[in-house]
């Protein structure tokens, strides 16, 4: 039984206090489909802009939120801080014997990465619409009823990366023109950034030798240019679209079967916390980082919610197809631990997500009891009409949604469109890093064929210790090599004399990332001799895939063969 208890909120202000209780994490109650029973849906960045009042009150609560006093546990600098500095107490959770002194609350390299960042923005979404009812009371005449609907129905909208390919203007833009209870007006854009309101920020809590000296900052950045010290959008967009973060998805949907494999790092093959760290270390940069690519100071960019609502509806969908699998039964051992998680905590999935309490008696919310995202109010559009199918028929219904959106890419030659019937062959690297041997992270390992980038693989400072996996499809570089066919006779001694990688390390010293940056406006990192390290573990494999005839069906893969000759020839090349 947990009572409001008092706060001294950890030297954040001084002088200030607050009394706080419990926030729980109960998700939005309003704006349910009285027929269908369904909660709204969280909608498409781009199709929420194009909403009208739905637009017009996202924008003005978010700005309202973000000038809510930083002491305030409601406030949006107390929501940012829970994912990593500064190490306080939120809702009273404390640290417990064992757990890391370096560390937030979040969850990464571990299967409740997916669980526990849904509770997180559930939380934003919880707060955040308070500010919006609020401002859809102020309008009068015929707005009112459109406005007051309008709050009822709006949920946290998410960013699809994998299809826009770019920072969408409504995030990079300076101002935003939106129709306000007092008519038209310009404001500055809430989602472009968040502006301390107490900066320099507290050297304590956020010290300015550590983490690449983000600190400094007085608003959240992307892509710092060192020498303004202001966020370079246009790059961070281009970082975006520089992979192929669509057919990154596609394979997770197909590939992937297993509960515990799509949602993290730590289990063999891709997951959608892969792509999860590709955004953030795009849309951050590395030299030296911004916000997002520190998860340190990640949930301090607006962005962040955006991006997490798409990670939350990629886990929601592929919840919908593989069905059977919706939730992992196993148990695990937490390498790191976290906040108030000591490292060696066994975990399940009844395992409490801290610091979100699911009640106001201080329940914590579970991996189990965040399942199903109608329980915390709300859907996606891809799953509106659920309650009225059956799993089968809603499983059919979204894998034609995924079909339609991530399919396009070529791999292997194979149009993963559904066209019907064809097959093909298709090629994968599998990779294993066990990150306690970089000893400098971030680090990037980049898989290449030729000169040319086939993928990579991006090590987040944040856990610094634990195994990670991912897979990496060979599809674009075969495809650019115009082989004659891309059969395994062509293709195996192809890759035995074109393939190798390497390990950057992107923790650089200020100087020498201040004089590359000017001279190349990049910074490419610094390669780690691969013989410094044990791993990684790298395997080329061959998969037969089969095309589906029909749109609401997924490829089917066969069974694989490795090729441990293009493994050792890469090694004895570059020993
Ligand atoms: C900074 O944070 C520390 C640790 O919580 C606290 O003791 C100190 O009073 C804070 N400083 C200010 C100026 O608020
Ligand atoms: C943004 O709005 C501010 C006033 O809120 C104005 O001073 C500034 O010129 C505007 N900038 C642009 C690029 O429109
Ligand atoms: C509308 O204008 C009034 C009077 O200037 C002001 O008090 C109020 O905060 C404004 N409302 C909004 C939502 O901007
Ligand atoms: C950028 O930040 C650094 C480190 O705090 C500071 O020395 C420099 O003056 C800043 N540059 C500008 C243009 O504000
Ligand atoms: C889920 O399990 C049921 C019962 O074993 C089975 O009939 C159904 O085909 C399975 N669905 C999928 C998508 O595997
Ligand atoms: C765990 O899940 C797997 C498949 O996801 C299933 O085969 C197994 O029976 C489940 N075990 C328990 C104890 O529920
Ligand atoms: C975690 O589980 C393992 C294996 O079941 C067990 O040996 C160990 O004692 C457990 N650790 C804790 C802290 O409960
Ligand atoms: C879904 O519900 C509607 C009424 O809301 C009904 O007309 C329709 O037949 C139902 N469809 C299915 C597949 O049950
Ligand atoms: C995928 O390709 C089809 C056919 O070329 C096209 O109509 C569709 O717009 C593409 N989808 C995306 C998301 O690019
Ligand atoms: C970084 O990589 C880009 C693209 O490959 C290249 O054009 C640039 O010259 C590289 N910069 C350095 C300093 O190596
Ligand atoms: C597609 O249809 C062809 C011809 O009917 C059939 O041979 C093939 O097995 C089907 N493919 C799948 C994946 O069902």
């Amino acid at each position: 039984m947990h009572l409001p208890f008092l706060l001294a909120a950890a030297g954040l202000a001084a002088s200030q206090q607050t009394v706080v209780g419990i926030i729980p994490v109960v998700g939005l109650k309003t704006g349910v489909d009285p027929v269908t029973k369904q909660p709204p849906p969280r909608l498409n960045l781009n199709d929420l802009r194009n909403s009208g009042p739905a637009w017009d009150l996202y924008i003005q609560g978010l700005a309202s939120f973000q000038r809510v006093p930083e002491y305030d546990e409601r406030s949006f600098f107390r929501v940012g801080g829970i994912h990593g500095r500064p190490y306080i107490p939120y809702n009273g959770v404390a640290p417990v014997p064992g757990a890391p002194v370096d560390q937030g609350y979040c969850i990464h390299d571990e299967i409740i990465f997916a669980t526990w960042h849904r509770p997180y923005v559930v939380l934003f979404e919880q707060l955040l619409s308070e500010h919006i009812h609020t401002i859809a009371a102020q309008y009068t005449g015929p707005e009112a009823v459109l406005y007051t609907q309008a709050a009822d129905s709006w949920r946290q909208p998410y960013w699809d990366w994998a299809i826009d390919r770019a920072l969408p203007d409504v995030v990079t833009s300076l101002n935003l023109t939106i129709n306000t209870p007092n008519g038209t007006v310009t404001i500055p854009n809430p989602l472009l950034q968040y502006r301390f309101q107490t900066f320099p920020l507290n050297d304590t809590l956020f010290p300015l030798d550590c983490d690449f000296g983000i600190a400094k900052y007085p608003t959240s950045v992307r892509c710092p240019d060192p020498w303004t010290n202001k966020s370079n959008e246009d790059m961070a967009s281009s970082y975006v679209g520089a992979v192929d973060l669509a057919a990154q998805v596609y394979n997770v949907y197909t590939r992937i079967n297993t509960f515990e494999c799509m949602a993290s790092t730590a289990y063999d093959g891709t997951s959608f916390e892969d792509q999860h760290n590709e955004i953030h270390v795009a849309l951050g940069c590395i030299h030296p980082p911004g916000h997002m690519a520190n998860l340190v100071y990640s949930g301090y960019d607006p962005v962040f919610m955006l991006h997490h609502a798409a990670i939350d509806r990629h886990v929601a969908l592929w919840q919908a197809i593989h069905y059977n699998n919706s939730m992992f039964n196993t148990t695990y051992t937490s390498t790191v631990g976290a906040y108030a998680t000591a490292a060696g905590t066994n975990i399940t999935n009844d395992s409490p997500l801290k610091p979100f309490y699911a009640d106001a008696k201080g329940t914590f919310h579970t991996s189990e009891s965040v399942k199903d995202v109608r329980d915390l109010g709300y859907t996606y559009p891809e799953l509106l009409g659920q309650n009225n199918m059956t799993k089968e028929e809603l499983r059919r219904r979204v894998i034609s949604v995924v079909n339609r959106l991530y399919s396009n890419s070529t791999t292997a030659g194979v149009q993963k469109r559904t066209e019907g019937g064809r097959e093909g062959k298709e090629y994968f690297v599998n990779i294993k890093v066990d990150k306690g041997e970089v000893k400098d992270l971030p680090a990037i390992l980049n898989i290449l064929v030729g000169e040319r980038l086939a993928g990579r693989f991006v090590l987040p400072q944040i856990p610094s210790q634990g195994v990670v996996y991912t897979e990496i499809s060979l599809g674009h570089a075969l495809e650019a090599a115009k082989l004659a066919s891309l059969d395994t006779k062509t293709v195996i001694p192809f890759l035995e004399r074109e393939m190798r990688w390497e390990l950057k390390q992107v923790r650089i010293p200020f100087h020498l990332c201040c004089v590359d940056f000017r001279l190349t406006r990049q910074y490419n990192g610094t390669l780690i001799p691969l013989s410094a390290i044990p791993s990684p573990e790298i395997q080329v494999l061959d998969q037969h895939v089969i095309l589906p005839n029909t749109t609401d069906e997924l490829p089917v893969y066969g069974k694989a063969t490795f090729w441990p000759s293009i493994t050792e020839r890469v090694e004895a090349r570059s020993a």
